[in-house]
């Protein structure tokens, strides 16, 4: 399959240019016609079809190499689209979309007949997304209001932060890809499932825990995500997976930075003197650190106090390290409420929850 690449650009206002519209306009179709399309959310970049038509979804597993018991979200882009997916909408979803949609919020509510099991993974409930980005609610709206979309990145790898990477992983395998910059936020959505009894995080993201219980009151993490060896399976099929691992060996450092900057340069060294073949070292460290590391590559994440730009840079630079040969990683841990619960999450499932504290 050839795929297109269209550059989205943006009008002084944030809108897509009338070229730009033109061309979104023609993915729309596309979509509504069983393609798939590759588009900028402010979270990661998705890898759309149309949600109610099965073919698209099972085209969608196919072009990610994804296991299809791993259930997609649906992207809407207006709220009063809720009713067409679920006739069980809890006040909790209201109260959860007027403060967080458009924006970086999924939520699990039990689906209407018409979602078709291949969208859900087979299951009885369908996740459901209003992205912010505005590309996005364009392609959303011309593409027939429902898009079912999972990471746009093959199976096993992290997801795509920029068009590159999409490109990269998809090229051949979708009908088109938007090219619509960086993404802003760079880690994937919060998942609250209403099904609970009480509302549940599956996943941490872009709305933070805080933030959710200021608007529900009672939140609950979901147990799997607190302790990943607890042996309970998570609810939401696709943490089970171990996503975003690099090629090379990955460790979570932890501890007072003296302490855990006198470790890894030990660690350093220890691979440079291992006789044989050269073992490339990168260390992913804050700004502030940065330069008291030896190792090969350094990969400066952004200011320990700008969480924002820890998550923006994170999926990027795990790429760059396996791009760039790294065998043997060292991360500084950065561990913190907000947006950080989310970045741990990630960084501690791509070491496969190797961390070690000094
Ligand atoms: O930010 C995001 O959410 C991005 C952008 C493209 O919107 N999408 C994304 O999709 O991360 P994906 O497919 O990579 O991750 C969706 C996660 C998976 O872990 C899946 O198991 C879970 O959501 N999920 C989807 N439907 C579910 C359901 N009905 N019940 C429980 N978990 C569900
Ligand atoms: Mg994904």
């Amino acid at each position: 399959m050839e795929t297109r690449i269209v550059r989205i650009n943006y009008t002084k206002e944030n809108e897509p240019d009338p070229a730009s519209e033109k061309a979104i306009a023609e993915a729309g179709r596309i979509l509504k016609e069983g393609g798939l399309v590759a588009f900028p959310t402010e979270t990661v970049y998705g890898l759309g079809g149309d949600a109610f038509n099965p073919e698209s979804s099972r085209r969608i597993y196919q072009a990610k190499g994804r296991p299809s018991d791993n259930p997609l979200i649906v992207h809407i882009a207006d709220i009063g689209d809720l009713p067409e997916l679920s006739d069980r909408i809890p006040k909790e979803a209201y109260l959860l979309s007027d403060r967080f949609w458009p924006g970086p919020l999924t939520m699990i509510l039990p689906k209407k007949d018409r979602v078709p099991k291949e969208t859900t993974g087979g299951l009885d409930t369908v996740a459901i997304r209003f992205p912010s980005n505005p590309a996005a609610k364009a392609l959303i709206r011309e593409g027939g209001g429902f898009i079912a979309a999972p990471s746009a990145n093959r199976s096993g790898r992290p997801s795509p932060t920029s068009a590159k990477y999409v490109i990269e992983d998809l090229s051949g395998r979708v009908d088109v890809i938007l090219d619509g910059g960086d993404c802003v936020i760079g880690l994937e959505s919060t998942i609250v499932d209403l099904t609970s009894e009480i509302p549940t995080v599956l996943r941490p993201g872009g709305v933070t825990l805080e933030e959710l219980r200021e608007v529900l009151g009672d939140v609950e993490i979901d147990r799997a995500l607190i302790k990943d060896d607890s042996g309970i399976a998570p609810k939401a099929p696709g943490m089970k997976y171990r996503h975003y691992a690099p090629k090379g060996d990955l460790t979570v450092v932890r501890g007072e930075k003296a302490a855990v900057e006198r470790y890894i340069n030990g660690e350093i060294e220890k691979a440079r003197n291992t006789p044989g073949h050269h073992i490339i070292t990168a260390v992913i460290a804050s700004t502030e650190t940065a330069s008291s590391y030896r190792a090969d590559i350094i990969k400066n994440i952004g200011a320990r106090e700008d969480e924002n730009a820890i998550a923006r840079n994170l999926f990027r630079i795990l790429r760059e390290c396996d791009d760039e040969g790294a065998g043997r990683i060292f991360a500084e841990s950065f561990a913190g409420p907000g947006l950080k619960e989310a970045v741990m999450n990630r960084l501690l499932k791509a070491a496969g929850h190797k961390e070690i504290t000094v």
